[in-house]
């Protein structure tokens, strides 16, 4: 039983167990074999997660990571919409509930009921044990395809599920989101193709009625020119020694590169621009990148701009700038 709120901490303290008897070779086995599978052909017409060691795996090796992903578009989408509390969560292809943990911590005075629908039944499995005492959340089969319908609640996820699902099936996914949900919330690895499948996911949403609410400034067009970049945000995930164990290496921590969209169908407040870049901090100035109103700029902030200097060099990627525009 994991008695304590949602946490990053207490998801790698449920997630401690996770290996216990499994020897690390076998637990590196795992790991290796989902590698492989996930970099094959997906999609796939039946779950690549099929077993306990497997599901063990994916969620020793990129649980963390993708709660701290779902994590940073939350934060983002309650600056927007600081004062929108959902009651009822969707979490669909939520496999172990990463994104239910990263939704209980972000509305953790009240978090809503979360409902997680996945394809997979060991995952399920693995993910009501890990979530057992600590979180508040139902775990149904079901499989996404064009004939899957929701039950209407107010929050949808879609985290990592996307890159599974044939473009017919993504789509069918976007929409029926949309026809339920009051904000839905779409992650996906920060890599070209990812940034790609949310845009599509974006145009959808806002054809539905929805407005963004992160990680853009406005609804409209998107001004990175398709093929030249790609919108992208990191998130810092600190590694246990479980984390170590499974996915060798020795650093502290590891960066996850993660694309995203936040949209809702109430008017949201967005930032009036975004950091889309590692700020570069030169003597005496701050180089910040931004997606605003003007489509993408260079800020450079220097001491003249008085406490904006300071505050310019507190800032990271994927934060709103300026700070006053912070819930
Ligand atoms: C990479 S995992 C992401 C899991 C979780 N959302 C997260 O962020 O950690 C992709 C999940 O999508 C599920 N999935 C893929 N295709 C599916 C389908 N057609 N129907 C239901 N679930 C599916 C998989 O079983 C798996 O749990």
């Amino acid at each position: 039983m994991n008695a304590s709120a949602p946490s990053a901490d207490s998801l790698r303290a449920a997630l401690a167990g996770l290996l216990d008897g499994l020897p690390p070779k076998q637990a590196a086995q795992a790991v290796d074999r989902l590698i492989a599978n996930y970099r094959g052909t997906t999609p796939t017409d039946t779950p690549v997660l099929r077993d306990r060691s497997d599901v063990a795996a994916y969620a020793a090796y990129r649980m963390p990571a993708t709660f701290e992903a779902v994590r940073g578009a939350l934060g983002a989408l309650r600056e927007a919409a600081p004062d929108w509390e959902p009651r009822t969560h969707t979490d669909v292809g939520g496999g172990t509930g990463a994104a239910g943990w990263a939704v209980a911590e972000a509305w953790e005075e009240q978090p809503p009921r979360t409902t997680v629908l996945d394809w997979a039944e060991p995952a399920l499995a693995l993910g009501r044990e890990l979530a057992a005492g600590a979180l508040d959340m139902e775990w149904r089969t079901a499989r996404i395809g064009g004939a899957l319908r929701l039950a209407d609640t107010d929050l949808v996820t879609v985290s990592y599920v996307l890159k599974e699902l044939t473009e017919a099936d993504r789509a069918a996914l976007v929409t029926e989101a949309a026809r339920v949900a009051q904000t839905v919330v779409i992650v996906e690895p920060g890599t070209p193709d990812g940034y790609e499948r949310i845009i599509a996911a974006r145009t959808l949403l806002i054809e539905a009625g929805f407005t963004v609410a992160a990680p853009c400034p406005h609804s409209g067009a998107c001004p990175i020119e398709p093929g030249t970049d790609w919108c992208h945000f990191s998130a810092r995930v600190s590694r246990s020694s479980l984390h170590r164990k499974v996915k060798g290496g020795s650093l502290p921590y590891e960066d996850e590169k993660y694309s995203y969209v936040a949209a809702t169908r109430f008017p949201p407040a967005p930032a009036t621009s975004r950091i889309t870049r590692r700020p570069q901090i030169r003597k005496g100035l701050v180089l910040l990148d931004l997606c605003g109103p003007d489509g993408l700029t260079r800020d450079t902030v220097t001491k003249r701009h008085g406490p904006l200097y300071k505050q310019a060099r507190d800032a990271e990627w994927g934060d709103s700038w300026p700070p006053e525009d912070e819930g």
